[in-house]
């Protein structure tokens, strides 16, 4: 076996969150069987009392995981992972040396393997002694959701995100090339940043306008760090009385807080900071009761919130300042290059037909990926009722698409690209 000497094993650090739910994830999605554990119940158990995790780090990407927990004098190991270019290493045996080690360290005496049937793991684990226990039998049922206590994340209505959505963004250039080098880097890099004493930022503002991508881009950076992105609504509250609204705004914070990792989205946040009372839709004490919480974010590591807004100029000039958001970033209108790949990504989903690209991005001036998406769905609408009553059978053809762009009323026009790229110049901070 050949022994990959920049792989070390050591113990899981808070920040391999990001590299380790990617690696699990890769893996779960590899895997035709199903797993005895998924990615989210792992991570459940990474924070949980008594659980072990150790990883290979080489050189700063995660290339394996073992996942054990002990419980008094007993130790399960529950999950070993390892990067499908390093199965055939001795990553394996590493990460299990190491793994039982640290639980017979804390007093376990007896160790029970409950892991996925692979080659490797079986010839691992009986040179190292486990034998099959002969009647023993694994099972699997989930709690119905009507008798299980939610978990945190799922409380929140938080997610994993797809880890493919940051790359699959088009166009923002300028916002995304932020948010790798402000946002990743001193992540990846912390003893560098330590060093230079640079600290990633804990709240942002996306401003644009409608359908240009906020809410995506928000999500892809959830996607980015690898953590769950959880959504909160403050004017959801507004069936509750106001004292009780403040309340029940602060105890979801500090659940967020108590999640090891979050980027926390806040949509319409001129509901909660307009400049104008009347202009809000929440009670005074919600908004006082946020803009208390915000700075919270600095104290708290791995957790970042992003505000999104479509008036950038109807927020409170205070609620925006520095102290608060680190960045404020306009997340504008697809350039042609931009429109010209959101529109490729929906043709190659809806036809084979040989369509000009190039065409559809000179007619569709003023689309937000929002307009474009709308009326690729159109394009293909036609399509699919044209097959069913005319019975030609191809696909949507480039008359379709023009067709369906000129049904499509556009977000975009000469005044509100103007208007944004004014909000730009007065607002934009980074
Ligand atoms: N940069 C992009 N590249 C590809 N697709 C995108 C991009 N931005 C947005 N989209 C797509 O456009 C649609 C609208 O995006 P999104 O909901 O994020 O916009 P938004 O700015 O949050 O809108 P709103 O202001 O209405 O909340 C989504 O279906 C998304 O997948
Ligand atoms: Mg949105």
């Amino acid at each position: 076996m050949e022994t990959r000497v920049s792989a070390v094993v050591r113990p899981y650090r808070d920040r391999d969150l990001a590299a380790l739910l990617q690696l699990w994830a890769r893996i779960e999605r590899a895997q035709s069987d199903t797993d005895l554990l998924t990615v989210d119940d792992g991570m459940d158990l990474l924070h949980v009392n008594g659980s072990i995790c150790v990883v290979a780090d080489d050189e700063g990407s995660i290339s394996g995981l073992a996942l054990g927990m002990a419980a008094g004098a007993i130790g399960w190991i529950l999950r070993v992972v390892v990067a499908p270019e390093d199965s055939e290493s001795d990553l394996t045996r590493r990460l299990l040396d190491e793994l039982e080690t640290r639980l017979t360290e804390i007093g376990v005496r007896k160790l029970i393997a409950l892991v996925v049937h692979t080659k490797t793991i079986h010839a691992q684990l009986n040179e190292r002694g486990y034998a099959e226990a002969g009647n023993a039998l694994c099972m699997e049922r989930s709690v119905p959701t009507s008798m299980a206590a939610p978990s945190a994340l799922a409380e929140l209505g938080g997610r994993i995100v797809e880890p493919g959505l940051w790359e699959s963004l088009k166009g923002l250039k300028d916002a995304k090339e932020i948010i790798e080098r402000r946002v990743i880097l001193p992540l990846a890099e912390p003893q560098l940043a330590a060093r230079h004493a640079v600290s990633s930022p804990s709240a942002v503002v996306l401003f644009g306008p409608p359908g240009t991508g906020k809410t995506t881009f928000a999500k892809g950076i959830a996607s980015r760090v690898g953590w769950p992105f959880v959504e909160i609504r403050p004017s959801q509250l507004a069936a509750e009385g106001p004292e009780r609204q403040a309340e029940l705004l602060s105890q979801t914070f500090d659940r967020i807080f108590d999640l090891p990792s979050a980027v926390v989205f806040v949509d319409e946040v001129e509901d909660l900071a307009s400049k104008r009372d009347e202009d809000r839709r929440v009670n005074t004490s919600v908004t006082n009761e946020f803009l208390k919480q915000i700075p919270r974010f600095h104290d708290v590591p791995h957790h970042l919130l992003t505000c999104a807004t479509n008036w950038v100029s109807r927020l409170d000039p205070a609620f925006l300042r520095p102290g608060r958001f680190d960045y404020v970033l306009p997340v504008g209108p697809p350039d042609l290059e931009a429109r010209a790949s959101i529109w490729r990504r929906y043709v190659e989903e809806i036809t084979n037909e040989k369509i000009d690209i190039d065409a559809l991005v000179g007619a569709s001036e003023f689309f937000t990926p929002a307009d474009i998406e709308f009326a690729a769905r159109k394009a293909a609408q036609r399509a699919f009722e044209r097959e069913h009553f005319e019975g030609a059978s191809n696909r949507a053809v480039m008359e379709e698409f023009l067709a369906a762009i000129e049904e499509t009323r556009p977000t975009l026009s000469a005044a509100v690209v103007e208007e944004f790229n004014a909000d730009t110049s007065r607002f934009a901070r980074y």
